[in-house]
């Protein structure tokens, strides 16, 4: 960990989030799905974009995939590069928060630390924790990337709900099984709990 005895932040300097919050007529949260891959995180926070953005609402879509061939593309699957991973995504939700965007994150998140260490960083009040629990079986029957057909063939290590754990998180905001509702009945299942939380 590097010293930062040097570093001289200047929070207090800079226009705050209430002010932000106040110019988008908005409260600037995290919608953070976690679930397995291909369980329909990126799916589902799409389209609450899109109702949100319809709604006149600004968010800002956060997906593993992305965020992976960019920001944290050092990074592979062990569990300590994925604790980074979702370190740093909290650390730019953290930012985005600030300047009074809704934030929708969608990202594995597979273990109790990483999730708490997201909290930990954005703050407890600020997270909407959103488990989407479509079963393993039916991911897998999708594998719309390959990719649990590459793990099962033993060509991809670490995969999540294979080789590497998927801790069920206890007490989530909501749980959507986009196996059970289509996705127009999950994302009002969503929105109908994340507007009151957004509205001003
Ligand atoms: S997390 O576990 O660190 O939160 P993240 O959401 O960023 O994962 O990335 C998951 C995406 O990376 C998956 O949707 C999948 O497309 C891809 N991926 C590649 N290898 C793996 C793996 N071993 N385990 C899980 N996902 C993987």
């Amino acid at each position: 960990m590097q010293n930062t005895n040097n570093i001289h932040p200047v929070f207090d300097q800079i226009i705050n989030k209430e002010q932000k919050e106040k110019l988008l007529n908005q409260k600037a949260k995290v919608l953070w799905f976690t679930g397995l891959s291909g369980s329909g995180k990126t799916t589902l926070g799409a389209s609450v974009e899109k109702e949100l953005f319809n709604r006149e609402f600004l968010t800002q879509i956060l997906d593993g995939d992305n965020i992976r061939s960019g920001i944290n593309k050092n990074l592979k699957f062990t569990e300590e590069d994925r604790v980074e991973n979702i370190r740093r995504i909290a650390e730019v939700t953290k930012l985005f928060l600030n300047c009074g965007v809704i934030a929708i994150n969608c990202f594995i998140s597979p273990t109790k630390e990483s999730r708490d260490m997201a909290k930990s960083i954005i703050g407890k009040e600020n997270l909407i924790e959103v488990y989407v629990s479509t079963p393993i079986e039916v991911c897998e029957q999708r594998d719309t990337k390959g990719l649990y057909a590459k793990a099962r063939r033993g060509e991809l290590k670490n995969f999540t709900g294979i080789s590497s754990p998927f801790e069920i998180p206890e007490n989530p905001d909501i749980i959507v099984n986009t196996n059970e509702l289509t996705l127009e009945e999950s994302t009002k299942h969503i929105l109908d709990f994340l507007i009151k939380e957004i509205t001003c």
